[in-house]
């Protein structure tokens, strides 16, 4: 395991460890507040020796960019003033933390029937094949959208977090943007390549980089799968991988943060690379990996019922040894215990648990 526990180093990240909280939707912050408790969710994870946490994602500035009451803003004084306390407790911790801002872009209704006082807005109306719930934006909604994506950051870096992560993936807003089966613009928002259909997410990163200066890391995450549809590619090939990420990383990227559901999942034909292996030989910038690490099942079959156990590091080390990526993000198996780093980091495996979805109904 020494790799893993390694320190890493990159413009304002200084890690103790490789070792990444993904990011985890919980809703526990009422009216988009994060509360003392969803802080001490956090300082609990610093306490048990995470490298580097990644908030649930926090939405950003616009009236619809959020499906849920209880998904914490990153915007309006009192949603700062909660985060405001996370950073302080997870520095207290000796973690480090960024946010991981989020527009969802056209969504299902919520469950409670709560719905914001605009329509969904995404790049058409439509938030997957076949379903439309909102609007396609105008080009006025899309300059304020990246100007409120560049705010968030910007509040990020003034309040002490040590990086900010930008969520363009699982199918919400800058997904949406990079998507075919959602994006049919004609505008310079739209096209019939990937490359094409990333201006937008180049346009965010633009002014996110602008806004935090050039020193403070910005994470773009993303993924090549929908949660409605896992066998979707964004880039097919190699080549089309090229086209999509080399632009992002000019645009001012530092590091990837490659969403799988199974790590160990090659990416392409030919190569046991899996997406953070290639974003990293593609591109030259650090990359993070995730997916069922040290679990037995992955996360869309555990929201379904499916239970996972512990299951061994081995795979994930030898990449991490070859140099594969850089950093390695865990969800579920923090999510359930705050103390999962440091077991590994101690050895002490039988002290490890599995992920059952009853550890979803409370903060622990
Ligand atoms: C309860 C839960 C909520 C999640 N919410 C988010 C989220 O807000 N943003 C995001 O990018 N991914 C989210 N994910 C995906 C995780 O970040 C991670 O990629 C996924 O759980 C796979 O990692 P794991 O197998 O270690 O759990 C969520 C996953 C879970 C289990």
């Amino acid at each position: 395991m020494t790799t893993l526990f390694e320190p890493f180093q990159l413009k304002s990240l200084n890690l103790r460890n490789r070792i990444v909280m993904a990011p985890m939707t919980r809703s526990f912050s009422p009216n988009g507040i994060p509360t003392a408790d969803v802080a001490t969710y956090y300082a609990k994870r610093a306490a048990g020796e995470v490298g580097l946490i990644l908030s649930e994602g926090t939405v950003i500035d616009r009236v619809a960019s959020s499906n849920d009451p209880n998904v914490p803003h990153f915007y309006g004084e009192q949603a700062l003033a909660g985060w405001q306390k996370v950073i302080r407790d997870v520095h207290a911790n000796g973690g480090s933390m960024g946010p991981q801002i989020w527009h969802m872009g056209v969504m299902d209704n919520h469950h409670s029937g709560w719905l914001p006082a605009e329509p969904f807005e995404g790049p058409s109306g439509s938030g997957r094949p076949g379903f439309t719930n909102g609007k396609a934006m105008t080009e006025q909604d899309i300059a304020n959208t990246i100007l409120a994506f560049g705010k968030a950051a910007a509040d990020a870096k003034r309040l002490g977090f040590d990086c900010v992560e930008i969520h363009g993936a699982h199918g919400y807003l800058i997904d949406q943007f990079f998507w075919e089966e959602t994006n049919d613009r004609t505008d310079a928002y739209g096209g019939k390549t990937l490359a094409e259909r990333s201006r937008f997410a180049i346009d965010v990163i633009k002014e996110v980089r602008k806004q935090v200066g050039e020193d403070f890391t910005i994470i773009l995450r993303l993924s090549q799968w929908k949660p409605s549809s896992y066998t979707s590619s964004l880039a097919k090939t190699p080549e089309e991988m090229e086209a999509w990420l080399n632009p992002l990383a000019d645009a001012g990227v530092d590091v990837f943060h490659c969403s799988q559901r199974r790590f160990w999942e090659p990416e392409f034909n030919g190569s046991d690379l899996n997406f953070a292996g290639w974003a990293k030989k593609i591109t030259g910038k650090a990359t993070i990996t995730v997916g069922s690490v040290g679990l037995s099942g992955e996360f869309l079959a555990a929201f379904n019922g499916e239970s996972s156990q512990p299951s061994s590091l081995e795979e994930l080390m030898r990449r991490l040894d070859r140099g594969d990526f850089d950093l390695v993000g865990v969800g579920r198996a923090l999510l359930a215990d705050p103390n999962w780093a440091e077991k590994i980091r101690d050895g002490r495996t039988v002290e490890l648990k599995g992920f059952s979805r009853d550890a979803l109904s409370q903060l622990v």
